[in-house]
């Protein structure tokens, strides 16, 4: 019998492809994916456990759907609750414990397993059937393929988990150690996303550009050498990949960027803080100067080389000074957009136990501070591009009606009249307007 499946999906890309790929696992039990949670025979939240905030909003989440749940249960419907992604990962018991209403938790190594979990639910018990193992066999191996198209713009995950342990971070926990598909199942894959449709891929890893793999004839790659056999796939004309650690930045990868057509000028590249003390303590493996000299580099070989990244204000024993560091190291790369965050004591991590965490009120100061500085510069990159020319990749319609939405090479979305062109074509547009999060355009 046909099934409604709803996955909401909080957290990084990792989550989003996640989400798609159990919504695969679960196709051949009869669901179908659906915008709505109201009619759903199941509802999976796919959950990130990076900040505070993020397990709060599980929790009230949950509390939401307990309510739904009795309510379904009142009309003769047997609805199913399912928790997955870090949280799950992190808290399965304390889920278990809190939310007995949850059917299933399973972790973001074990979600192939969906099938069974869900078999193993057994109405009558208050425990949630849990797997957050982190098994030896490789999930990718035994995902189906895609149930439905990915649409102009796919997301493929290629290299998981992390070994790096900055002292802020839970993602060494939550997705375990650092691993790297082998090329061979990452072509096969990525063949069949353009087959389906898809003309931009973005690679996904937590520590994307240390992904080092297989090759199909048994010797190894690097990240710059899989990129370069992913270019050579037919009708795939984008490549991005996300995110990247400054210190896995190799030469090698800095030119492949003036050499891979298809890879676009944009780079997501945190560095988290702008101070080397700050930096040591967050155990980055990288100074400050390390990072312009990889700015400097890239924007050797590649001029037009947009640049984003994260930052944390805040970390334990951040003094003005190393705050006013952060904001000049901003000053001096010039940013084209970036994500900011007050840093949030993680349960486990070496940061959280330090003793000279820092005043509430300072890091939100400081946060406005850093995000003035940000997106002034985010629309000052934005205002340079009117009146230019670029190719866009027409991903949907807009939520405004008769417009299109797309993303420019540099990751900017572009809004334009409904009426040009179709979706999952690249066109080539003129940039009228300039905002803080977007730019508006017209056919040439
Ligand atoms: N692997 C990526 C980042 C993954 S987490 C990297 O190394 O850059 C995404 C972002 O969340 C991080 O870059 C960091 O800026 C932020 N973050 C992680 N842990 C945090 C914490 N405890 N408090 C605040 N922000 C945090
Ligand atoms: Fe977290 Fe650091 Fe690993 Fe990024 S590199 S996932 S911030 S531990
Ligand atoms: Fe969040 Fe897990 Fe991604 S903690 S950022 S969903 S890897």
């Amino acid at each position: 019998m046909a099934k409604k499946l709803h996955i909401k999906t909080y957290g990084c890309q990792m989550n989003v492809y996640d989400s798609d790929r159990m919504a695969d696992v679960l196709a051949p039990l009869g669901y179908s994916a659906s915008d709505n949670a109201t009619d759903a025979d199941m509802v999976i939240i796919n959950t990130c456990h990076i900040r505070e905030k993020a397990a709060e909003k599980v929790f009230s989440e949950l509390g939401r759907l307990r309510k739904w749940k009795e309510g379904q249960r009142l009309q003769g419907r047997d609805v199913k609750i399912a928790v997955a992604g870090c949280v799950a990962q992190a808290e399965g018991q304390e889920i278990s414990r809190r939310a007995p209403w949850v059917d299933v938790v399973v972790g973001p190594q074990a979600y192939h397993r969906l099938p069974e979990l869900i078999t193993d639910i057994d109405p009558a018990s208050r425990n949630a059937v849990i797997d957050t193992d982190f098994p030896v066999e490789d999930k990718f191996d035994f995902l189906p393929e895609e149930h439905t198209p990915r649409g102009p713009a796919a997301f493929l995950s290629v290299q998981e988990g992390c070994d790096k342990f900055c002292t802020f971070c839970v993602v060494p926990y939550t997705r375990g150690a650092e691993f790297s598909r082998p090329a061979a199942s990452i072509l096969t894959e990525a063949r069949r996303l353009v087959d389906n449709g898809s003309v931009e891929l973005s690679l996904l890893g937590q520590n994307v550009n240390a992904w080092a793999g297989e090759a199909p004839d048994g010797r190894d790659w690097d990240f710059a050498r899989l990129l370069r056999e992913l270019a050579e796939i037919d009708g795939l004309k984008r490549l991005r990949y996300t995110t990247s650690h400054p210190k896995d930045m190799t030469l090698d990868l800095i030119h492949a960027h003036a050499e891979i057509p298809q890879l676009m000028p944009y780079l997501h590249l945190p560095v988290q803080a702008g101070s080397d003390r700050i930096l040591d303590a967050m155990n980055r493996h990288h100074s400050r100067d390390d990072y312009f000299r990889i700015i400097d580099q890239l924007r050797d070989v590649c001029p037009d080389m947009a640049l984003s990244g994260d930052f944390i204000v805040g970390f334990p024993g951040e003094t003005d000074r190393d705050f006013a560091d952060t904001l000049n190291l901003i000053d001096r790369v010039g940013y084209a957009s970036a994500y900011s965050f007050k840093y949030s004591p993680r349960p486990g991590t070496p940061a959280s136990m330090r003793d000279d965490q820092v005043d509430e009120g300072v890091k939100s100061e400081r946060l406005a501070g850093l995000q003035q500085l940000i997106n002034a510069q985010q629309l000052a990159f934005n205002k340079a591009k009117v009146g230019d020319v670029m190719d866009v990749l027409i991903e949907r319609p807009a939520n405004k009606d008769n417009q299109k939405a797309g993303r420019s090479p540099w990751m900017q979305a572009v809004h334009f009249p409904a009426t040009t062109g179709e979706i999952g074509d690249i066109v080539s547009l003129r940039i009228t307007d300039a905002h803080q999060n977007s730019l508006s355009a017209e056919m040439v």
